[in-house]
């Protein structure tokens, strides 16, 4: 970190958390908490709640939280040392001049230069749009819809068409060369020396979730190759974990989100009120970004283009968002091409009728397939059942299943119990692999699923193993004298995994040293957001209020109990690999001990 430890503590406890949030966001105390609307997404009845005493807060709507620095963090956009400086002064605390290397100070602030500068290119752009050759961009923005306003929200500009106007001009603000050639706004070679990477284009400023400028696209004035050019990779932008448009995106208050190809679909939707849409960059859908999506939604309609590509792109996109938990509708367009093009002929009402019909995903899935069989003939036909019957066993809860079977007869004209049978037949057939069904061989299907199953069987244990342990360390965390009645029992080394370690260790030494733990202190040793917001995520209670003490005293001590019985159970997985008998043995004793009636004492004072 850039400040010492000290100096970053002490401008926590110098930051009541009620306080500084309190200026943002207005609270009403309720119980130990305070409540008020989320600023981080879009509310009606609050489920943001402030702890005064843990100085943490938490969204039970949207999951953010985190300690004063993050909440500032979030806020402000800022970096943490911009927050840390914010809060600094706030507070009337002095921060330390600190002397770096050169080298160790331009690392620090590299990021922050590259934010800044991404501003300034954004608004040189922005500038030209209204200056002399400008008005070929502006013009064909105008051309293609776009009101003023939509212009200035999304901050559409234009790069000029010399060489290198963009260059000059940020020489000219003191960026040296060292630093523009990783920016990415810059090209360097021999013979030419600097020139700009975008020359005579529309441009389109691509902001993170934040609302910072991160990279750009430009677009081609008129034709000409490539019609996007974006940005490369940099330090502060990778084109798989962003999404165009979700700044603005994730303050929508519609229960779904739309994705659709490209940055003028975004920019048509949002004016056209549909400010819940956005596009990958340039790229198909990533996982990262199915899983940024999961943050804010948990539902998505896909509205690619009508064309070949874009079916491909939906049919490549659905297992994505599934597997990130995002159910997915596909939007039909037809006959026009894109959402930018419906909403021009046909206008926003109906386009609105379209969402409202979307197809389900196996529906949609369904269609296409449909496609390549001809019902005329019986053969093809037959084999398009049989399709759908293995496709029907990707559902692997059965009432659902039961339900999509009987939704195919009925759209399908195939008896329910026929298409069934064949389901069931494939059923026996087959053997998940890797999450799809497959044919098996004899031995295949002995092996594999014997494996799936111990594969399934262990990562369940796992899954339980950990859910125990967060358990465990919320409920430390939310009564601190309970780390008595764990003593002698659970150490920080029965968390086995590296981010449930770190919190646990820190948690138990602060116990050790001051007989209390401050979950705010442990969430600022974590510098990555998404950390921090994890961390957070433990120490939120509530779940206690429904439970009597005897349920609670019970609750405790099965989760002290669980999470005993996982770390002897990894254990004894390494004593099998190594082949160490007595150790094995002695770990399977120990085992036992913890089943469900070993006592776990009662805090006794000292
Ligand atoms: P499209 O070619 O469908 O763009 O590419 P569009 O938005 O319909 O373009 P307009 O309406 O003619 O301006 C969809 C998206 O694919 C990426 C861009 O992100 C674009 O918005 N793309 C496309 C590129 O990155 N490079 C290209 O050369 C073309
Ligand atoms: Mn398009």
């Amino acid at each position: 970190m850039y400040y010492p430890e000290e100096t970053v503590e002490e401008v926590r406890q110098r930051s009541d958390i009620v306080d500084v949030i309190g200026s943002y966001v207005h609270l009403q105390k309720k119980g130990a908490n305070y409540m008020g609307l989320c600023p981080f997404h879009n509310e009606k009845s609050p489920s943001f709640s402030v702890h005064q005493g843990k100085q943490m807060y938490h969204c039970f709507g949207c999951g953010v939280g985190g300690n004063v620095f993050t909440f500032v963090m979030e806020y402000e956009n800022f970096t943490f040392v911009e927050a840390l400086k914010f809060l600094a002064e706030r507070a009337g605390v002095k921060l330390p001049e600190i002397e770096y290397s050169e080298e160790a100070k331009r690392a620090a602030d590299f990021k922050g230069k590259l934010y800044e500068i991404n501003k300034l290119a954004a608004k040189f752009f922005f500038y030209q749009l209204k200056n002399g050759q400008g008005r070929a961009a502006y013009d064909y923005f105008k051309n293609r819809g776009l009101k003023e306003e939509t212009i200035v929200k999304f901050g559409l500009g234009y790069s000029s068409k010399y060489r290198d106007t963009l260059y000059k001009y940020l020489k000219q603000q003191g960026y040296e060369d060292s630093f523009l050639k990783d920016t990415g706004l810059v090209t360097f070679d021999e013979k030419h020396g600097g020139y700009d990477k975008f020359w005579n284009r529309a441009m389109f400023p691509i902001m993170d979730a934040g609302g910072k400028v991160i990279a750009f696209g430009g677009r081609v004035l008129g034709d000409g190759t490539p019609k996007y050019l974006n940005s490369p990779e940099t330090k502060i932008f990778d084109k798989s974990r962003n999404l165009y448009g979700l700044n603005y995106a994730k303050l929508s208050r519609k229960p779904y989100m739309l994705i659709c190809e490209g940055y003028m679909d975004v920019i048509a939707l949002h004016q056209a009120g549909f400010s819940n849409a956005v596009a990958s960059l340039g790229t198909a859908l990533t996982g990262l970004q199915a899983a940024l999506l999961a943050r804010y939604t948990k539902e998505v309609l896909l509205t690619y283009d009508s064309d070949g590509a874009g079916t491909k792109a939906a049919l490549r996109a659905i297992p994505i968002l599934k597997e990130a938990g995002i159910s997915v509708k596909v939007v039909n367009m037809k006959p026009y091409k894109d959402p930018d093009e419906f909403i021009k002929m046909l206008g926003a009402e109906e386009y609105q009728k379209r969402l409202d019909v979307a197809a389900g995903s196996f529906f949609f899935e369904l269609s296409v397939l449909e496609q390549s069989y001809s019902f005329d003939d019986p053969e093809q036909k037959t084999k398009f059942f049989h399709e759908t019957a293995k496709k029907l066993l990707e559902f692997s809860d059965e009432i659902e299943r039961t339900n999509y079977e009987e939704a195919v007869a009925r759209k399908y004209g195939i008896s329910y119990d026929m298409l069934h049978k064949l389901v069931i037949r494939y059923g026996s057939q087959m053997v998940v692999v890797g999450g799809t069904y497959v044919p098996a061989t004899e031995l295949q299907k002995e092996h594999s699923s014997i494996r799936g199953e111990q594969r399934r069987q262990k990562r369940e244990g796992e899954d339980a193993g950990m859910q125990a342990q967060k358990l465990l360390l919320t409920w430390l965390s939310s009564e601190p004298k309970l780390f008595g009645r764990v003593k002698g029992i659970i150490t920080p080394d029965d968390f086995n995994e590296g981010f449930f370690k770190d919190i646990a260790s820190m948690a138990f030494a602060q116990y050790e040293q001051e007989g209390n733990i401050s979950p705010a202190r442990i969430v600022s040793h974590f510098e990555d957001k998404e950390e921090q917001t994890r961390a957070a995520e433990l120490f939120q209670t509530g779940f206690r209020e429904e439970m009597d003490a005897a349920g609670q005293k019970k609750a405790f001590e099965d989760t002290v109990r669980r999470v005993k019985q996982s770390a002897i159970e990894q254990e004894i997985e390494k004593a099998m690999e190594s082949g160490d008998i007595e150790r094995f043995q002695k770990l399977i004793e120990e085992k036992n001990r913890y089943k469900n009636n070993f006592p776990i004492p009662e805090y006794i004072p000292e």
